[in-house]
């Protein structure tokens, strides 16, 4: 067994014990736009309150990203629509928590660590392409709070995710320099982002 497999078993067991450092290594390419295998290190700080459901959210969502492949049509990469659900949320919620860590460091809640936030800003820049697939018909009803104008509205929905991508993409590339004042105002463009869409498309 390598460290990471003994890591993951931990987390499939929801184990709270130490595990600091999850390296994921996705063998194949996951999510439309993305045509290079590539390595993604997800940091989980023990230490956090939430990092026990954090890593389980994420061994969820690597058994969801696993199972895609890039040769099937968006809307056949998932058996059922609760899994194409639970694939978008968990995504949505990774990629929150990692860009969390860089809206504490812009606002002062966070002590700025230049390593940290180049660190997060690149998972939630991997992160932030993956939801927008698991949006396919049919998955409107069920444990989901996406407002059906979604499906009625797809090219401005489509538009605002790429949006989100874009900004996000210049959030992690802000965080490369390690530049705190280019940092907060990309977190700001972000943020924006996110709540252009939530606004229209997610329920309270
Ligand atoms: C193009 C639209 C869109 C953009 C852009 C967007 N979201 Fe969302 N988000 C949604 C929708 C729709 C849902 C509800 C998903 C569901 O319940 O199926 C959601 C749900 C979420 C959730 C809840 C996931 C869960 O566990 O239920 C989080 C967290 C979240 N978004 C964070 C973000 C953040 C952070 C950003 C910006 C960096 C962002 N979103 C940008 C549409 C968007």
């Amino acid at each position: 067994m390598t460290n990471r497999e003994r890591c993951q078993a931990r987390i499939v067991r929801g184990s709270d014990a130490p595990c600091s450092r999850l390296v994921v290594s996705l063998g194949r390419p996951v999510g439309q736009n993305f045509q290079t295998t590539m390595t993604l290190i997800a940091l989980v700080r023990p230490t956090q309150p939430n990092a026990g459901k954090a890593m389980k959210k994420i061994a969820s969502f690597l058994f969801a990203a696993a199972a895609v492949s890039l040769a099937t049509p968006a809307s056949a990469q998932f058996a059922k629509p609760e899994d194409a659900i639970k694939y978008r949320k968990n995504a949505l919620f990774v990629m929150q928590q990692n860009f969390a860590r860089l809206g504490a460091m812009a606002a002062g809640k966070a002590s700025f660590d230049a390593k940290v936030a180049a660190e997060s800003a690149a998972v939630a820049e991997f992160m932030s392409k993956l939801p927008w697939a698991a949006f396919g018909e049919g998955t409107d009803k069920g444990d989901t709070r996406a407002k059906p104008e979604i499906w009625k509205e797809s090219v401005k929905f489509k538009e605002y995710a790429d949006k989100m991508q874009s900004e996000m993409s210049k959030l992690a590339a802000a965080s490369k320099t390690g530049n705190l004042d280019d940092i907060k105002t990309a977190v700001s463009a972000t943020g924006g982002s996110c709540k252009t869409c939530h606004d229209a498309y997610r329920k309270d």
